[in-house]
């Protein structure tokens, strides 16, 4: 009985013509099979599977042809349609928020690429997302449910990386106990994420170059080759091309590994994406939290649609979560790290900004009153040296009803006593916003 010979067509590559053929033959071996033992039965299973996982192929390859057809006709189209289209055509985003027209373009890009072999670097700034954008890659094509294995490549020491890389064997190196294998091999099948490229020293290079010319890999202190299949896809926040031209980036590398070149853009750039990605991030942390989601002064909306985040969204992602951590119901300017908090001039550069960010005049006319309210609670609990007890006396009012205010505020009597009052009879006069007890406290 002819039974297919599984490896030597495992390489071959998917065509409906081939598929139909081995289909054939398959059916051939089952109707002229006088009776089978079980190792015929496992032999034709692993078959039927291999012919199920091809077909899949193909149609991810016929996936891919629509979505390269349906391309230019993005141009007049919103982002909020190119967003649903993505969606209609079962992209998964893993997570990838956002409706700017460079993120969608990327994302498109994605979408094409996936299904292919072709190598794919994406470049962008430091937390644009770089990494999500691999996933992105590997879950929408046929090796979503093969390894995905990422690499440092800026965090491996020089004399590991080949064996980080391509495994060792026993006793190739001091230390080297038992065979391991390497990135490589656990990534076969599936997708390698070669990030921060741009680190790897120039003999790790050439090493690299050759398993992507020849698809083929040496563990260290050994003679055998073995073949991979790993999808690549590598990420920098350096310019390669610039690397390259100053001779610590091979150029033939760099070429190899942009087949698909993908850039994503900063944050700045996409400015838009901005109050999406807070109310995304805010739901987020409450959850993770266990908390209400958190309310902003208008101020700190303003200030943070308008900040230039060097760090990109990883740099929002974490403002976020950190601002939800330390605030109550509010936050505000106190709740930022100190090192971006604005200083005092840009507080009050706009008494606040209440009626700017406000959506109605009673809407600006509470939150003004509660700016208002709140400088006049840190001037007075200056003047009083943090007294709660004298400054409810001068202001003839309820202790309880005092201290209930401060802690809407946020304010801690012992941030304004004596010895503390130095800075903040700094900030007192005419402070318009009033973070100065936490400051102080830093
Ligand atoms: N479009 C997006 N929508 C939602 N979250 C995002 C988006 N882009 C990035 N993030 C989140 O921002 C954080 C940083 O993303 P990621 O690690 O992919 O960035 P990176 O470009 O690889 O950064 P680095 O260069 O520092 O390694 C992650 O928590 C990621 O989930
Ligand atoms: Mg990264």
């Amino acid at each position: 009985m002819k039974i297919l010979d599984q490896d030597a067509d495992a390489v071959a590559p998917v065509s409906f013509g081939g598929l139909i053929e081995k289909i054939e033959i398959l059916r051939s071996t089952l109707r002229w099979a006088t009776r089978l033992e079980r190792p015929d039965i496992d032999k034709l299973l692993r078959q039927s599977n291999t012919l199920r996982e091809e077909a899949l192929k193909l149609s991810y390859q016929a996936r891919f042809v629509k979505a390269a057809a349906a391309g230019p006709a993005h141009v007049a189209v919103s982002a909020a349609a190119r967003r649903q289209a993505l969606i209609a055509r079962s992209f998964v985003f893993e997570g990838a928020f956002g409706d700017n027209p460079k993120l969608l373009e990327a994302l498109e890009i994605a979408e094409k690429a996936a299904p292919t072999e072709l190598p794919v670097l994406i470049d962008g700034e430091s937390g644009t997302g770089k990494e999500l954008m691999a996933k992105v890659i590997h879950a929408n094509g046929s090796r979503a449910d093969k390894p995905y294995v990422s690499v440092n490549c800026g965090a491996i020491p020089d004399n590991l990386l080949e064996s980080e890389l391509f495994g060792h064997k026993k006793g190739a190196f001091t230390g080297a106990a038992s065979d391991r294998r390497g990135k490589f091999e656990s990534a076969h099948g599936g997708t390698i994420f070669l990030d921060e490229i741009g680190e790897l020293p120039l003999a790790g290079q050439v090493k690299l170059l050759r398993v992507l010319e020849s698809h083929e890999i040496q563990r260290v202190g050994s003679d055998e080759t073995m073949v991979v299949d790993a999808r690549i896809v590598a990420a920098t926040n350096r310019n390669l091309r610039r690397l390259s031209e100053e001779g610590k980036f091979r150029e033939d590398l760099f070429y190899r590994l942009g087949v698909i070149h993908l850039t994503l853009p900063p944050l700045r750039e996409r400015k838009d994406e901005i109050p999406l990605l807070i109310a995304f991030f805010g739901d987020e942390a409450a959850e993770m939290l266990k908390r209400r989601p958190m309310k902003m002064t208008p101020r700190l909306q303003r200030f943070l649609l308008d900040y230039a985040y060097p760090g990109n969204i990883r740099e929002l992602r974490n403002l976020i979560y950190r601002i939800s951590c330390l605030s109550g119901d509010t936050a505000d300017f106190e709740h930022l790290p100190e090192d971006i908090r604005p200083g005092p001039a840009e507080r009050t550069a706009d008494g606040g900004g209440a009626a700017v960010v406000a959506n109605s005049l009673g809407e600006a006319k509470r939150v003004a009153s509660d700016a208002a309210e709140k400088v006049f609670l840190e001037r007075g609990l200056t003047e009083v040296g943090g007294t709660v007890a004298e400054l409810a006396r001068r202001c003839d009012m309820n202790r309880s009803h005092l201290q209930m205010l401060l802690k809407k505020h946020g304010l801690h009597s012992k941030d304004f006593r004596r010895h503390a009052s130095s800075a903040g009879s700094q900030e007192s006069g005419g402070d318009g916003g009033g973070d100065g007890s936490v400051k102080r406290q830093d």
